[in-house]
């Protein structure tokens, strides 16, 4: 028997878990680093879901928002103090226009790498080599790709948010498949823990998990990582917060 759930309006069937969800430790989220009017903040994937959403409800906070689009998007429609730049993550050209055009703008106080391509379901036997490989360009090595070139262009002890999943954490996976997108978020996990031990004196670094949006409502998924975002500055552990404040294990 297969659950059904909905992503990016696909109706996917996927096997229930083989064990209980456990219960997990909730954080208490103090305001650390606010998103506000004095704030510029980075969505990198932004064109729409949660991308979107993110910069929906930073704008609405009264902060300056870059968002990315690769091509011309609803991002367009949202009014506020905005600034919308082009990036696509796997062409090193457009990152480093992206980072030149930074150069404009207040330095970065939140970074948040939300680009990724979604992918659930499959066996070991549909893995392909394409699809292995064109999962981890967007979600892993988008992510290095982009943070190399920004990083010069954050502030002082900005915070740098990525959205991983669930599905990237090793004692989570109850129920396999997936192997590209699980691979790519779990290779995101070591990857910002890297940069949180490297630049543990410069930068705060958080990894996000929207919920499964469907069954999460979109605003109440963004809101939840925001509220992460916020409540994460310098002298934070490297932690993995799901939407709710839940502690995910690695
Ligand atoms: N939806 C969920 O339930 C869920 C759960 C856990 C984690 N997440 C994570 O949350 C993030 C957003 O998910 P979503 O559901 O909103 O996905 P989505 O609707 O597929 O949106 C993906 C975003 O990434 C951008 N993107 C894809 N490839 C890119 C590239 N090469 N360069 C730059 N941007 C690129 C897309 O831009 P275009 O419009 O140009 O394609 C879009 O803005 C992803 O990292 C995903 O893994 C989602």
């Amino acid at each position: 028997m297969c659950v059904e759930i909905t992503i990016n309006n696909l109706l996917i069937e996927m096997a229930p878990p083989k064990r209980g969800a456990t219960v997990l430790k909730k954080e208490k989220q103090p305001l650390r680093s606010p998103i506000d009017s004095s704030s510029t903040v980075l969505v990198v994937g932004a064109s729409r879901n949660i991308g979107l959403q993110l910069v929906r409800q930073c704008l609405a906070l009264g902060a300056r928002v870059i968002g990315t689009e690769r091509t011309s998007s609803a991002l367009h429609r949202l009014s506020g103090n905005k600034h919308i730049l082009k990036a696509d993550v796997t062409d090193g050209e457009s990152i480093e226009q992206l980072a030149e055009s930074l150069e404009n703008e207040s330095p970065i106080t939140h970074f948040i790498y939300n680009a990724g391509m979604v992918q659930v379901g499959g066996s070991l036997h549909t893995a392909t080599v394409q699809q292995m490989q064109s999962v981890y360009s967007v979600n892993t090595v988008g992510f290095v790709r982009t943070i190399q070139a920004v990083i010069k262009n954050l502030a002082a002890e900005a915070v740098i948010a990525v959205v991983g999943s669930r599905m990237g954490s090793i004692s989570q996976n109850w129920y396999g498949e997936a192997y590209a997108y699980r691979a790519s978020k779990a290779a995101l996990n070591i990857i910002c823990k890297g940069i949180s031990v490297e630049y543990e004196d410069q930068f705060a670094v958080v990894m996000l998990h929207p919920g499964r949006i469907g069954s999460v409502p979109l605003t109440e998924g963004v809101q939840g990582m925001l509220n992460a975002v916020q409540a994460t500055d310098i002298d934070s552990e490297f932690r993995f917060v799901n939407y709710n404040a839940e502690l995910i294990p690695w």
